[in-house]
């Protein structure tokens, strides 16, 4: 049984409508809201997807401004290639296309960070192009549906779901009776994998494809899909120095590439330092140096723990040190903190001492 016709019924009257990048087709706004939402919920997205349209409305603006302001936008967001990607791709577009968005999936696809399922997602909501996506979400309803066994995430299963996302299209001659159609069965497969088809508990009695569902008929939901082969991620640790100086903190922008890139953080030192001997790693003269609390934060690829360390910098000036890359560096007023671009964790510690009266 094919899930077009019931998914799109279902899409219609129970999927979800007033999402703010449902009002429109413009490829733009389409574009940045599917970039947005990779990895990421819909409710931690719109926020950021209303205050970047305010500043960027259209492709040229966002081509035009200096990456620093569009890393500023995305900062809390995560995923920070997203938001590099993101620059890069307004800048061809104004310079290959014209400031025109590629009219369909294949030419999509050609542009920093757009792969084949953001490419069709774009053209599917833009120009009701027949075209099959298949994120996180998609492969979960469609392993379910058909009983795939085996990870998602390897090529050769990735390629069966590829397959049946295919064959699952609305037929060419069903989009010419209603061309609507592709948009309602496109959002109709992210809305029942968010909503009703989620990994843990399922809601079966209320899902529009539970009567052709192979894994629910044969109650294997639970263990469909696969996890993921568990990876065991490295560990690194990393000193972060809290250098304070007449209301200033001492700032340091990360390098554009790797991991924060673009960021404002705190200047790192090696974890096997103590908090004196990290101060003169940086070259920063300092007294009352106190370790906090060490905290873990998890990247894709590896676990990070973060020792800060608060100090209060006896003078402003550093004293140059022979082998630190050179970073750029510089003492921003506590009141300033909160304009500039700065990794989650960093602003949340920041936040913390401030609330505490620790910054000064
Ligand atoms: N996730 C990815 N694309 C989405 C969309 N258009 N609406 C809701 N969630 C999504």
């Amino acid at each position: 049984m094919k899930i077009a016709t019931p998914l799109v019924a279902w899409q219609r009257a129970q999927g979800r409508h007033g999402l703010p990048w449902q009002q429109t087709r413009d490829p733009y706004r389409v574009w940045l809201s599917e970039i947005m939402l990779q990895q990421t919920q819909v409710t931690a997205v719109i926020p950021y997807y209303q205050k970047f349209l305010m500043r960027f409305p259209d492709v040229e603006s966002l081509a035009r401004a200096c990456s620093q302001e569009v890393m500023a936008h995305w900062a809390g967001l995560g995923y920070y290639a997203r938001a590099r990607n993101l620059h890069a791709c307004a800048q061809q577009i104004l310079q290959n296309w014209s400031g025109r968005f590629p009219p369909d999936a294949a030419g999509l696809a050609t542009l920093p960070g757009i792969g084949p399922s953001t490419a069709a997602a774009i053209a599917a909501f833009c120009y009701a192009e027949r075209a099959a996506i298949l994120d996180g979400n998609v492969k979960r309803v469609l392993a379910r549906y058909f009983a795939i066994d085996g990870d998602p995430t390897t090529r050769a299963i990735e390629q069966k779901l590829w397959q049946l996302a295919r064959d699952e299209v609305p037929t060419a001659v069903q989009l010419k009776r209603d061309p609507m159609m592709m948009t309602a069965f496109t959002q109709g497969l992210m809305d029942l994998g968010a909503t009703v088809c989620t990994r843990a508990r399922p809601q079966c009695q209320a899902c529009p494809l539970s009567k052709g569902c192979t894994a629910f008929a044969q109650g294997r939901t639970e263990e469909l899909p696969w996890p993921r082969a568990k990876k065991t991620l490295p560990e690194r640790s990393v000193g972060m120095l809290i250098a304070c100086n007449r209301g200033k903190v001492l700032l340091q922008q990360r390098p554009d590439t790797g991991i924060w890139g673009g960021l404002w953080s705190l200047p790192e030192f090696d974890s096997a330092l103590d908090g004196g001997d990290g101060c003169t790693q940086l070259g920063v003269s300092a007294q009352n140096i106190v370790s906090l609390s060490a905290f873990l934060h998890v990247f894709t690829h590896y676990r990070l723990t973060i020792q800060p360390v608060l100090a209060r910098a006896t003078t402003t000036h550093l004293i140059p040190v022979a082998e630190k890359i050179t970073i750029q560096t510089k003492w921003v007023p506590i009141t300033e903190l909160s304009a500039l671009g700065m990794p989650a964790p960093v602003r949340k510690l920041l936040d913390g001492l401030h609330a505490d009266k620790l910054l000064n």
